[in-house]
């Protein structure tokens, strides 16, 4: 797949990971769109890009809205002529336990709430099915090879507190398997899905977290620091380049292990 020239969109792309992958791709050549619910943030990111050299256009969008997706993709054919790869970095965590209990009585004292969960479900699960789909349509439709790269977890493994985000990051990193199975059963030969699976990435969703609990986690990384967003950006490019790549979803988290070290 050739880079230079070549047309990418990236959700997410005004925060953390995503705008990462926005300047790493910008630099290579990639026309990139800039997509983000974050309005002010989707357009400064877009104006950097286009300030150090680049090709960018930002739009402001929420990926869990059918329309909103097929407005971004049309947008982003009609400005740089065609589209070439897809990258889902919009997220967002609602942490907490399914059950929390009085610790007088040992009754329940609290449910997660069912708009917690659903709203991780959304952003990240159903808005990365929306994104793929419609990017695929439009890849098949126009002839133009391409790549999707939806973002899963590390947490797919399941990681309490994030019954939600677990379940979400879970069903993602099965995709690229199913997406490119149905791809071969109809005929569609130039269009490739590799997922990509960071650990704990140094972005402002991190913020968000029990700061105790991200600081235990780390104890458990053998690298023994947070994953920079530039490595994920890395890689990402560097899916672009080896064809060979496909059908998987690939960790990047610095050697995360369970407590007394077994590899995650
Ligand atoms: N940071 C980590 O440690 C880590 C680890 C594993 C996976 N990830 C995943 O990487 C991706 C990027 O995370 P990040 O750490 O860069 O987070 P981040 O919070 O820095 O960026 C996420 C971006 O998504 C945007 N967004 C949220 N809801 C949206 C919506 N409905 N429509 C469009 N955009 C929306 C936000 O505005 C934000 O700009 C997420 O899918 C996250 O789950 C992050």
């Amino acid at each position: 797949m050739q880079i230079k020239d070549s047309v990418a969109i990236v959700t997410g792309g005004a925060s953390g990971i995503g705008q990462a992958v926005t300047r790493r791709l910008a630099r290579e050549g990639v026309k990139v769109a800039v997509v983000d619910v974050n309005d002010a943030q989707v357009a400064q990111v877009a104006n950097e890009i286009r300030a150090a050299g680049g090709e960018a256009i930002g739009i402001q969008a929420d990926v869990t809205r059918e329309e909103d997706t097929a407005r971004f993709i049309q947008l982003t054919v009609e400005t740089f002529g065609q589209l070439n790869m897809a990258v889902t970095c919009a997220g967002i965590i609602r942490d907490g336990t399914m059950l929390s209990l009085d610790k007088q009585t040992g009754k329940v004292s609290r449910k997660l709430d069912l708009e917690k969960f659903r709203s991780v479900i959304d952003v990240n699960l159903n808005g990365t099915f929306l994104t793929l789909r419609d990017a695929a349509e439009a890849m098949v439709n126009g002839g133009w090879p391409g790549l999707l790269v939806p973002i899963s977890s590390v947490n797919k493994v399941g990681q309490i507190g994030q019954l939600n985000y677990s379940s979400a990051k879970a069903a993602i990193e099965r995709m690229p398997k199913i997406i490119v199975g149905e791809f071969l059963l109809r005929g569609i030969q130039n269009i490739r899905c590799v997922g990509i699976a960071p650990g704990y990435t140094e972005t402002a969703l991190l913020t968000q977290m029990n700061q105790d609990a991200l600081k235990a986690i780390l104890a458990d990384v053998h690298l023994g620091r947070l994953i920079k967003p530039d490595e994920i950006a890395d890689m990402i490019t560097y899916c672009m380049s080896n064809e060979a790549l496909n059908a998987t979803t690939i960790e990047i988290t610095g050697g995360l292990c369970y407590p007394h070290g077994i590899a995650k």
